[in-house]
């Protein structure tokens, strides 16, 4: 039986390069992908994951959802690591298809209900979405299968400050009520993701197969590696939301640690991810009763990269 998942992203190169990996993947059922800000304003992110879905032939409803944080002021979207566009500024055409009527919010509650156990939540995204679904039913928390999302730093430092990542600073909020539900969580954040590098070659080699996926592919991801080497010094962009959908497909790929998990919400440290690993009892209390989630801490990057270069590179349709 095939997975059922809902990616619920900010397109974004590289949570475009995640939505074709999982389209290309016959062990996964997309029911949907919801859209949320972040990287570009939601309209934008619903906008290119309609794009995604029509470059790709699939027949996947795009849900728009939250526009801004739960409780903090906006920030900024990433324009300067994703383009103006999401897509490193290259003029792509606008999609033919229609967003759904639904909000992403109640698609989400609506299709966890539905399948009560079945569904895995994929987030690349801020946790706005996702969180606001949990406030209106808290009910799906004991009937999502999963929830895998890109985020977060346990043992490493931050992308966007010292401490934090952008998708959690970008609703730290949100993030600290999804992390501390009782649902089976698993954080993939700069842990793994820092480590793991798509070069240009690597790029080259995926559009030499001629796709028009992997052609799109390819444009998109020139801006973003350039911001890798000129803003971080490498030389290749870090595959932090496909990590997700490798998770999902093949979760040997990591290694994994069990704890618990707060967001910080405000101050200089704001967005940071705290992990308790294990269950060890603390003199000051209050994280003996939250879930333990799991965190990746390891990588095996070469046979990630290879999965994802295989599912880029073989369309299914
Ligand atoms: C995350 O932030 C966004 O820029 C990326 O799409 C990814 O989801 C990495 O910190
Ligand atoms: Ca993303």
């Amino acid at each position: 039986m095939k997975t059922k998942i809902i990616i619920d992203t900010d397109p974004g190169v590289d949570d475009a390069l995640a939505i074709v990996m999982a389209f290309n993947s016959p062990e996964l059922e997309v029911l949907g992908l919801t859209t949320v800000f972040g990287n570009v304003s939601v309209e934008q992110a619903a906008t290119n994951a309609l794009s995604l879905v029509e470059l790709s032939g699939v027949d996947v409803p795009v849900y728009k959802g939250e526009a801004v944080p739960v409780s903090r002021t906006p920030a900024p979207y990433a324009d300067f690591v994703h383009g103006d566009d999401g897509f490193g500024n290259i003029n792509w055409p606008a999609p033919k298809g229609k967003l759904q009527d639904q909000d992403a919010v109640s698609f989400i509650i609506e299709q966890v209900r539905k399948y009560p156990g079945e569904v895995t939540l994929i987030p690349l995204g801020p946790l706005t979405n996702i969180a606001r679904a949990l406030e209106q039913a808290p009910d799906i928390a004991e009937k999502v299968k999963e929830v895998v999302l890109m985020g977060g730093a346990t043992y490493v430092p931050g992308n966007v400050t010292p401490v934090a990542e952008a998708n959690i600073i970008g609703d730290p909020h949100a993030a600290d009520k999804v992390m501390t539900a009782k649902w089976p969580l698993v954080m993939i954040g700069l842990d793994v993701t820092s480590k793991v590098l798509l070069t240009h070659e690597a790029m080259d080699r995926i559009a030499g197969s001629n796709t028009e996926q992997c052609k799109f592919l390819k444009k998109a991801s020139d801006f973003y590696i350039e911001f890798y080497r000129q803003t971080v010094g490498i030389s290749g962009c870090m595959v932090h939301d496909p990590s997700c959908i490798a998770y999902v497909l093949d979760p040997s790929l990591f290694k994994t640690q069990s704890g618990r998990l707060r967001v910080v919400t405000e101050g200089i440290t704001m967005g940071q991810t705290t992990f308790a690993p294990g269950t060890r009892k603390y003199a000051y209390p209050g994280w003996e009763d939250l879930p333990m989630q799991k965190v990746c801490l390891e990588v095996d990057g070469d046979r990630l990269l290879a999965m994802l270069e295989k599912r880029l590179t073989t369309p299914l349709h």
